[in-house]
């Protein structure tokens, strides 16, 4: 059989031949002139083929009652140039085979627009909608560009552990990660508590590749880690997930202009790929749910970002006189509202803030000159805030032990990391791009919920 969305692509080659196409209904109308249009989807592309049936037919007669919407079918037929105004081609139909039939009247999906809350309720049929199915592609194609992006510029793929002992961000939202049962956990102490459990120390899942993608690029000089991470966050909020996927490069003799760069390149490429491959979805979102979304996409596509310093952004904030629910303040993090002044109000674009305070951010970063700030940057999008975090890293033996210290880091459980700075240490720097936000930012969808086929919030691991 053939993809909808090749026959698309060329319809000049199909026209007139005869060709096979499997997929679900997603409608039929029956006319009176013993004619009945059916609107298949097979995944493929966001588009329906129109397929025309005689109902006189003798094989199509008996069928075409069971053609619901919903059920899987394989069409036979010829394609041929379409009358209506809607699409430019048409299948007319010769044979049809009904794989599976769909009672119409239990089939979730409706003709009518359901809530993305129900539709979570049925991540098993979601993925037919409209909506869903363009996510799915957008998400596809995403990971895809981001990949050759990263191996165009001479970064190494490398995988990274999902169990680890280390917790990078220090922030404690761990996952455990242990074969001990709960009475186990709770009778023991600790030491024969962790002798009996499968790694004999405290695992977690882990939270970013970052500390072992360092291991490798001051071994390999420019890699990239991309897969799974997992935060045990309390927070029901729309922009965060307790299981997100991360793209991670880190790259070694390099600072954090080099950084800034890198990110600015990733973020250009990847958007105009979209703007490629991806046009049709794209324009569907811009279409049902964020009108400005292709504008927004193109200023990526055409201008760098803003660069302000930490201090600078907070001056901003305080002498914008918006009614924030926080007011900015030098020594708190940026509240997302704070993200959407900056992105929205203040710069129309991109922004990326660097020197970040040092007690705002985790262990690892490099401590500037001025020994208050560290080299940070955190890159936003408008409507979705905060989608890279990343830093030059802590180089230098001695201040990151400082740090270390500083921060309350076990510097037996982290030994390695430190003489990592021991033997032929380099400036190096890296950042994390959550793909769940870029592609809330390349949809224009509010929840990321609805941008991950099977989201893990907070009471709901379902499917
Ligand atoms: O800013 P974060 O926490 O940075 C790190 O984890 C670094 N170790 C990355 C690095 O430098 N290699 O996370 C990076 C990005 C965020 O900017 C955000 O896009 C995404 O990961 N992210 C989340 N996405 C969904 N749900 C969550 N709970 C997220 N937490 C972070
Ligand atoms: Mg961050």
């Amino acid at each position: 059989a053939l993809r909808i969305a090749h026959i698309l692509r060329n319809t000049s080659a199909f026209q007139g031949k005869d060709v096979v196409v499997q997929g679900w209904v997603r409608t039929r109308r029956d006319s009176k002139a013993g004619i009945s249009f059916l609107e298949v989807n097979d995944g493929s592309c966001l588009t329906n083929l129109q397929v025309v049936l005689e109902r006189d037919r003798p094989n199509l007669a008996a069928l075409v009652e069971r053609l619901t919407t919903g059920s899987s079918v394989e069409v036979r037929g010829t394609l041929t140039p379409s009358p209506g105004k809607r699409q430019s081609v048409e299948l007319l139909a010769r044979d049809i085979l009904l794989y599976g039939w769909t009672d119409p009247a239990r089939y979730p999906l409706q003709k009518k627009r359901h809530s993305f809350e129900f539709l979570r309720t049925i991540a098993h049929l979601r993925p037919r909608t409209n909506t869903l199915g363009a996510v799915a592609r957008i998400r596809n194609r995403l990971s895809y560009a981001l990949h050759t992006f990263f191996q165009e510029e001479g970064f190494f793929y490398v995988h990274t552990p999902i169990i680890t002992t280390s917790d990078c961000e220090g922030a404690g939202d761990v996952f455990r990660v242990t074969t001990l049962n709960p009475t186990e956990l709770e009778h023991a102490n600790d030491e024969s508590l962790y002798a009996q459990d499968f790694f004999h120390k405290p695992t977690f899942l882990t939270v970013s590749g970052q500390l072992q993608a360092e291991i490798y690029a001051l071994a390999l000089g420019k890699v990239y880690t991309f897969g799974p991470t997992f935060r045990a966050e309390n927070s029901n909020t729309s922009r965060h997930l307790a299981e997100f996927w991360m793209v991670e490069p880190e790259m070694a003799f390099a600072d954090l202009d080099d950084d800034l760069a890198l990110a600015q390149r990733c973020l250009q490429y990847v958007v105009s790929d979209l703007l490629e491959h991806s046009w049709d979805d794209l324009q569907f979102f811009a279409r049902f749910v964020e009108p400005g979304l292709l504008e927004s996409l193109k200023a990526v596509k055409e201008q760098p970002f803003e660069v302000i310093s930490y201090t600078e952004a907070v001056n901003l904030l305080k002498k914008s006189k918006e009614p924030f629910n926080f007011p900015a303040e030098w020594g708190s993090d940026l509240q997302s509202e704070h993200e959407r002044y900056l992105t929205e109000k203040a710069f129309r674009r991109p922004v990326a803030v660097i020197n970040f305070p040092r007690d705002l951010k985790p262990f690892y970063m490099r401590v500037n000159d001025d020994g208050k700030t560290v080299a940070a940057m955190d890159v936003l999008v408008p409507r979705v805030g905060e989608i890279i975090g990343g830093s030059q890293r802590e180089e230098r033996r001695d201040m990151l032990l400082e740090q270390m210290n500083r921060k309350g880091i076990s510097l037996e459980s982290y030994a390695w990391y430190l003489e990592l700075r021991e033997y032929g240490s380099a400036p190096h720097c890296g950042f994390g791009l959550g793909l769940e936000r870029f592609v809330q930012f390349v949809t224009g969808l509010g929840n990321i919920r609805e941008v991950i086929p099977f989201p893990r919030t907070p009471g709901h691991a379902d499917f």
